[in-house]
């Protein structure tokens, strides 16, 4: 945000997860609320988020625009901010961080565990998403059946998916091959369901899927599923 901007007092407060619209007014109205050393008692009074110092009952307040959370999505919810029936991944999240209308960036399918970015930066996601940057994705997998160096060919070549797309190629780890192979495999592109159509098209079932990587950013083994962290400084500017 631009020093130059303004935003309305409460605006800013609730976005700093202090309270609801009502809530801010009343601790307006309780001259707990102070901007410059000047007890504020307009709730829309606009302010400069980077440089008035603001305190809420006698504690500055650190502004920022934007977070970014690490989650190691659980199996059993939908990559959404919100749905009628299903759990979602927004609700794992405690409301501090709710307040700040968090998305994730991109899908992981209900039955896929881990590696999911949640930020409210549309232009990261967009950027991590676009499929001209080919941003590399590296999932660890389970699977029905032995998988072959013959499967790690036809990955490296690109396979076509039962619907006639032709996937770029994807580098295929064999990690354990046996009548059930763990595997290791990047992609470049983010198609519907795609480690799973790839591994339909050489006839076999991925079992467990798990994210462990999204370009530079590589899960938090320290995370179990469900758990989610800050990014820290030195990951943000990985990604930014
Ligand atoms: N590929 C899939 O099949 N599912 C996911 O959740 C992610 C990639």
């Amino acid at each position: 945000m631009a020093e130059k901007e303004k935003l309305r007092l409460d605006k800013l407060l609730t976005h700093m997860g202090l309270g609801t619209r009502k809530e801010i007014k009343k601790l307006i109205k309780a001259k707990q609320v102070v901007i410059n050393g000047a007890v504020a008692n307009d709730p829309g009074v606009h302010v400069y988020p980077k440089s008035d110092i603001i305190e809420v009952q006698g504690e500055v307040i650190e502004y920022r625009e934007y977070i970014y959370l690490m989650l190691n999505k659980p199996q059993g919810f939908l990559s959404a901010t919100e749905d009628a029936s299903e759990k979602v991944v927004l609700d794992l999240l405690e409301q501090k961080y709710q307040t700040f209308d968090p998305f994730p960036v991109g899908r992981l399918d209900r039955d896929t565990e881990g590696l999911l970015l949640l930020t409210n930066n549309g232009k990261l996601a967009h950027q991590l998403l676009s499929p001209k940057k080919h941003v590399p994705k590296t999932y660890y997998a389970l699977i029905q059946g032995v998988v072959t160096e013959k499967d790690v060919e036809a990955f490296g070549r690109g396979v076509k998916l039962e619907d006639g797309y032709q996937t770029m190629p994807g580098h295929l780890k064999i990690l354990r091959s046996d009548l059930e192979s763990e595997i290791e495999l990047t992609i470049y592109e983010g198609k519907y369901h795609q480690v799973k159509r790839m591994f339909e098209s050489v006839e076999k079932k991925v079992t467990f899927l798990k994210r462990l990587s999204m370009g530079p950013l590589v899960l938090d083994p320290e995370l179990k599923p469900g758990e989610y962290r800050e990014l820290t400084e030195e990951e943000i500017g990985l990604l930014l």
